[in-house]
């Protein structure tokens, strides 16, 4: 059965709103995801040491249990029951890191759904979706992936009928964002605005792409400091002078992306981003 390699697909939040701190600390998000084709490779082989490893071609990515990776394959060990056996992943990394693109938590999601076909356990994805709550909030949506809304810490899960296929181009600029910190500041922020995710769930229902293009808004952006917020600002204008339908930043940042109908405009996009900023992408949706 092992080797096995599966993919780990990114993630963009399309809208984010924070409705409240939660007595436990966390906070009640509501939120419009979206996976795209830009992924990571996890591959799962017998260990040759005594525990779960995960190695990478980034050197500076914990080996063990702080490695949301390594983390899953233990929590998966620990709620099913299954006899813990050594693990060594291997996380071929492209979703670049503490982006708020979901890199971490699709590397986890990934290995519970290969862990589940490993183990012949025949979980379902909530089921899935249940333990990698566990491992971290983002984690319950990218094992579901696809188009769909989160609530509660990001556990409560209802799929959505499909984005309409489009392309994307990401750029995260060159500042990184500690999420724990920015869910701190958002306490304290008067926010501008809030999302308009009621909206998006219709334009979503009507296969409507720049009626979701234009109703991307994420409330993380009014919580960054300011020269970090003049980055984001600076990106967004860049991707919708290019011609993206919409534009925002994803999760806690830093990377910012846009929504394209047309590939010229999209590849125009990423050629202007990719020389100010290397972590540039462009990829569609799935
Ligand atoms: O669950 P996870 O470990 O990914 O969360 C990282 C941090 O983000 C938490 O420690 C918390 O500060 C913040 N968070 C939150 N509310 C959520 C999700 C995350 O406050 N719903």
């Amino acid at each position: 059965m092992l080797p096995v390699e599966v993919k780990a697909y990114a993630k963009l939040n399309l809208t984010l709103d924070v409705l409240g701190r939660r007595e436990d600390g966390y906070h009640d998000l509501r939120m419009v995801m979206q996976s795209v084709q830009l992924c990571d490779t996890v591959t799962i082989e017998e260990g040759a040491g005594s525990t779960v490893r995960v190695k990478s071609n980034l050197g500076f990515l914990p080996g063990d249990e702080r490695n949301l990776a390594a983390a899953a394959a233990l929590t998966f060990f620990r709620q099913t029951g299954v006899e813990p056996r050594p693990l060594d992943i291997t996380l071929k990394k492209v979703i670049p890191v503490c982006a708020g693109l979901g890199g971490g938590s699709s590397d986890a999601a990934a290995v519970l759904r290969a862990m589940n076909e490993i183990c012949g356990t025949g979980l379902s994805l909530m089921q899935l979706a249940q333990i990698g709550q566990k491992v971290g909030s983002d984690v319950p949506y990218c094992v579901l992936g696809n188009t769909a809304l989160a609530e509660g810490k990001g556990e409560v899960l209802t799929p959505l009928p499909a984005l309409p296929r489009c392309w994307a181009v990401l750029c995260k600029p060159d500042f990184s964002v500690s999420t724990p910190a920015l869910f701190g500041q958002i306490d304290s922020v008067r926010l501008r605005c809030r999302p308009d995710t009621d909206g998006v769930l219709k334009a979503l229902e009507a296969g409507d792409l720049p009626g979701v293009a234009r109703r991307l808004y994420n409330v993380f952006e009014d919580a960054l400091p300011e020269r970090c917020a003049a980055k984001v600002d600076q990106v967004k204008h860049i991707l919708i002078d290019q011609g993206a339908l919409g534009a925002v930043m994803s999760g806690t940042g830093s990377a910012v992306y846009g929504l394209f109908d047309r590939e010229e405009e999209a590849k125009a996009a990423y050629e202007e981003l990719i020389d100010l900023y290397p972590e540039t992408f462009l990829t569609q949706t799935v």
